[in-house]
């Protein structure tokens, strides 16, 4: 997980569909890069989407937004990728196994070529499985490639509860982890509101906390995404603000915690799968894995989450 200090701010963004093109967006008017590259095998659309955003923003954003190849990887900070197809309606992320690491491993193969520095950062789906091939064929450092993981799933819990219990996003702290699908585990035992346990700000507040509340939050948070994509037909703007606040993480060297995905080992007795669970990003992408103090049940789910993904694992 070692070090070096970041100099230009140089963003590539592989894949200028919607997601990779929200993302390059949302950096822009945070100004968190000096220089983003949209990288796409659809040349026209990709010169298309880099010239909406770079003349559509002359007062909110000062970055040079282009369309570019993948020479272009070469010095940057921080790598997205977003290449591959996105779900139908009724599939599950999963179902996009075969299509998209082809797709990935065709990525990587030209990365390669050009690489020199940087951290990696997946959020094609599914995203485990991908950081966990991605991270085997790029050879690097533990922790420079990383997922988006169960941060948008988190991020979407956190504003579930911040509406239930009629507070603002910020005093909501809870971590999702394991798989971002099905296999997704909030994790109660350590959920506060400012602070206080999550139970004990209900019970003053007179709320109900019931086992049965929480597992309604649980199944409206896994089911977020395919809600979205049955309304809309895809989701962008979420994730491109969670990879927005991510990539803030390493291009302006202010470490967070995250709920991201890497290839874990041996961390709460799982190893060798890639998987979220709170993690220290910075400069390097993720310099450090949180080992937390989970309830025995969150640890077991954990547990089987990561059995599922090795399942998952031995057919590709
Ligand atoms: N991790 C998350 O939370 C999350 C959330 C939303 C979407 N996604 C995923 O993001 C991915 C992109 O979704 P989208 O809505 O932008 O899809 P999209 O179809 O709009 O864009 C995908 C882009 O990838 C490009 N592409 C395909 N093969 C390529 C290759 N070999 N090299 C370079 N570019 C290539 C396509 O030309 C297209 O522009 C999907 O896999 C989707 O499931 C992840």
């Amino acid at each position: 997980m070692g070090g070096y200090i970041i100099s230009n701010r140089k963003v590539a963004v592989i894949g200028a569909g919607f997601v990779g093109s929200s993302i390059a967006y949302a950096l822009t008017i945070r100004k968190l890069a000096r220089e983003i590259v949209l990288i796409d095998i659809d040349k026209e659309k990709t010169e298309g989407e880099a010239l909406d955003i770079q003349h559509g923003i002359p007062e909110l954003g000062d970055a040079v937004v282009r369309a570019g190849g993948y020479e272009d990887c070469a010095d940057c900070d921080l790598i997205i990728i977003t290449a591959g197809r996105n779900r139908k309606p009724g599939e599950s992320r999963l179902d996009l196994i075969t299509g998209n690491s082809q797709i990935l491993k065709n990525v990587v193969e030209q990365i390669q070529k050009y690489y020199t520095r940087g951290a990696i950062m997946l959020v094609s789906n599914p995203v485990d499985v991908l950081v966990y091939q991605c991270t085997r064929w790029m050879g690097l450092p533990d922790g420079r490639v990383f997922g988006t993981g169960c941060e948008l799933d988190s991020s979407r819990m956190v504003r579930l509860i911040a509406d239930y219990t009629n507070r603002d996003t910020e005093a909501v702290k809870i971590s999702i982890v394991g798989e971002h699908g099905d296999a997704q585990i909030p994790i109660w035992s350590r959920a506060s509101i400012d602070g206080m346990p999550i139970q004990e700000y209900c019970e003053t507040q007179g709320l109900p906390w019931t086992k049965e509340q929480r597992e309604v939050l649980t199944e409206q948070v896994r089911g977020m995404g395919a809600a979205i994509i049955k309304n809309k037909g895809r989701t962008h703007y979420g994730i491109a603000t969670c990879a927005c606040y991510l990539a803030g993480a390493v291009l302006d060297q202010r470490p967070a915690i995250a709920s991201v995905s890497t290839v874990l080992r041996g961390e709460y007795g799982v190893s060798d799968v890639g998987l979220s669970v709170p993690s220290i990003l910075g400069v390097n992408g993720v310099e450090k894995r949180l080992e937390e103090e989970w309830a025995q049940e969150e640890l077991t789910l954990f547990r089987q989450a990561a059995d599922k993904m090795k399942g998952v694992l031995k057919t590709l």
